[in-house]
């Protein structure tokens, strides 16, 4: 007997249970449809009509083999006996997911709530064998629906197997239990009685940008050319004698070399820079762009080049870099949360005339306010780009440059820095360099904490820095939310090696601490550590409860820092848009 193929087995259960057969015939995924679509409609609808998008429309774009595929392909599981299957979806996304009642799934009266929502709950029975789910609906609703299962008899066993996506837990539905892996704060606080103890699958909020068409396009102000721009600077290794200069081009070009010299000579040389493709799919105007990062090495220290982005000619002043010099002099610039505004970028130029022998800048965390827009990094590039071409930029990571627990990767991919980063931390994610007589530790503190304490510790213990700064976006003093994982997994280390300043921000005010130790406050900073929060955008204006450890503080953003080492001496000021300084203090060792 001739088997079914494949396609005839799709048009059979098509044509008798319309479109909720559950087995497609291709082998995309979900997120293959997806840039598929994309692409599509691209070449036939124009900007107007792809911002009016509607869930009818968007429907008509796929084939009922691609609306299979987007009906079980984006969760799915195993099954080892007959099942009932819940999704918990919340009433407040609009639009329910196409897929629910085509795949046979019923709404019930059960309800389950957290702080933020109610989700409605619908069931569906499922023989043994696969379970696969479709995807959050074509809005970027961000409280994605989760699952529970149970076996239909009470006396099976159930086991789940072959999970996709493969990197998730399955726990227990309780009132209590976190659903969002990138919220791990917001539990649930109401569960149906006759759901408690079924296996619970949890997931994350980005995964609603999987499907995401209805109000997802975007433009940038900023688009790339085939001219080079967004020249950046930076370290991933020694600053004493190498730097990476970074740049971005339209596709039509593939390949970039840097051009240096000494200033004053006319022997050039040469490096050639990776390139990489960056794709923000729902950039209308520029999709995809070419970024290269080429690595200066072997530089001579205290000393100034001259470098050009082919296919420049113009030597000129605004591309320039020098070495550190042979001595501990020098100053740094430091912002609280950016947020890719143009207050951020008023004060950033002020800061540079201000303060123009700043070594580098850097902005800790919450650069934009959402780490997978390549507009809003357009945006933040443009207000830097006459300064950051000549200082290095070295930032840390906050909450908002990584999304909704899909990671880092455009951060990753914009940014060249040190590579060495904690076991269990990807990247360029945490990091650390010396420069001149100060260690500097570049923290993720979105990563997992305790899982970077070592890391942490070995660098400060090989360290013979007589300054020794740390950076990390959260803070663990502050008036709203202490964080006590970072008090007592790192607080510690600093105090054992005497960490200098520790600079923070997220909660978009300014603080500066009395001398801390062990969480106390102690007579001298020579003793403890300086807790610094800033803002580089305005703050919020709010009642804030008592900080008994404060030195000062003030909602009174956009702010930036200048620390300047001389020795063994650091002065520091902290500095308003009107050029007047706010707070400062210093330390002599
Ligand atoms: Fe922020
Ligand atoms: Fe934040």
């Amino acid at each position: 007997m001739v088997p079914f193929s494949k396609a005839s087995i799709f048009l059979v259960c098509a044509a008798f249970i319309g479109l909720s057969c559950s087995h497609p015939t291709s082998t995309l995924s979900v997120k293959e449809v997806v840039d598929k679509t994309f692409t599509n409609i691209y070449h036939t609808m124009r900007a107007d009509e792809l911002s009016a998008l509607n869930e009818q429309k968007v429907l008509s774009l796929f084939t009922p083999d691609e609306h299979e595929v987007l009906s079980t392909r984006h969760w799915s599981f195993d099954v080892n006996t007959p099942v009932v299957v819940s999704i918990f979806r919340s009433i407040e996304q609009k639009i329910v997911p196409f897929w629910l009642p085509e795949q046979g799934f019923t709404k019930t009266t059960l309800t389950a709530k957290n702080e933020n929502t109610t989700y409605e709950v619908w069931q569906k029975k499922i023989p043994a064998g696969h379970v696969g789910l479709g995807v959050n609906g074509f809005e970027n609703y961000t409280l994605h629906y989760f699952v529970s299962v149970a076996p239909q008899s009470k006396s099976a066993k159930l086991i789940l197997s072959n999970l996709f996506p493969s990197n998730q837990t399955v726990d227990s539905l309780r009132v209590g239990v976190p659903i969002y892996h990138d919220w791990e704060e917001l539990v649930l606080t109401e569960i149906p009685a006759e759901l408690k103890g079924e296996q619970l699958l949890t997931t994350i909020r980005g995964r609603g940008v999987e499907s995401h068409l209805i109000g997802a396009f975007r433009k940038t102000t900023h688009p790339s050319s085939a001219k080079p721009d967004q020249v950046m600077l930076t370290w991933s290794s020694d600053p004493s004698t190498g730097i990476d200069v970074q740049w971005r081009t339209d596709t039509t070009i593939a390949t970039g070399t840097v051009k240096y010299r000494i200033k004053g000579t006319n022997e050039e040389f040469t490096a050639s820079a990776k390139s990489y493709r960056m794709e923000d799919r729902v950039l209308m105007n520029d999709r995809y762009i070419n970024r290269f990062t080429a690595s200066l090495r072997n530089l001579k220290p205290a000393t100034t080049y001259e470098y050009l982005v082919a296919p420049q000619s113009q030597w000129n002043d605004l591309q320039s870099f020098s070495t550190p010099a042979l001595d501990n002099q020098f100053s740094f610039t430091w912002f609280g949360d950016t947020h890719y505004s143009p207050k951020f970028g008023d004060i950033f130029v002020k800061s540079a005339k201000t303060y123009p022998d700043a070594a580098f800048y850097s902005i800790a965390g919450d650069q934009v306010s959402d780490g997978l827009y390549r507009n809003q990094w357009d945006d933040l590039f443009e207000y830097s780009k006459d300064v950051i071409s000549r200082k290095p930029f070295m930032s840390v990571l906050g909450n908002h440059d990584a999304r909704y627990g899909l990671g880092a990767s455009m951060y990753r991919e914009l940014f060249s820095y040190p590579k060495d980063s904690p076991v269990g931390v990807e990247p360029e994610r945490t990091y650390a360099f010396e420069y001149k007589n100060a260690l500097f530790l570049m923290i993720d503190c979105v990563s997992p904490i305790e899982t970077q304490s070592a890391w942490i510790e070995n660098q400060l213990a090989k360290s013979k820095a007589t300054w020794k700064f740390a950076m990390f976006h959260f803070p663990p003093y502050n008036w709203e939310e202490p964080y006590l994982d970072i008090q007592k997994a790192w607080v510690p280390i600093f105090d054992k090696y005497h960490v200098d300043l520790v600079m923070g921000g997220h909660i978009h005010y300014y603080m500066r601490s009395n001398p801390m130790k062990a969480g106390k406050v102690v007579s001298s900073y020579n003793d403890g550590t300086a807790y610094i929060i800033s803002i580089g955008i305005e703050a919020h204006a709010r009642e804030m409860s008592p900080e008994p450890y404060a030195a000062v503080r003030n909602n009174e953003g956009p702010l930036f820092q200048n620390v300047r080492i001389n020795g063994n001496k650091l002065s520091y000021v902290s500095v308003n848009a009107e050029n007047k300084i706010i707070d400062s203090f210093e330390i002599k060792k």
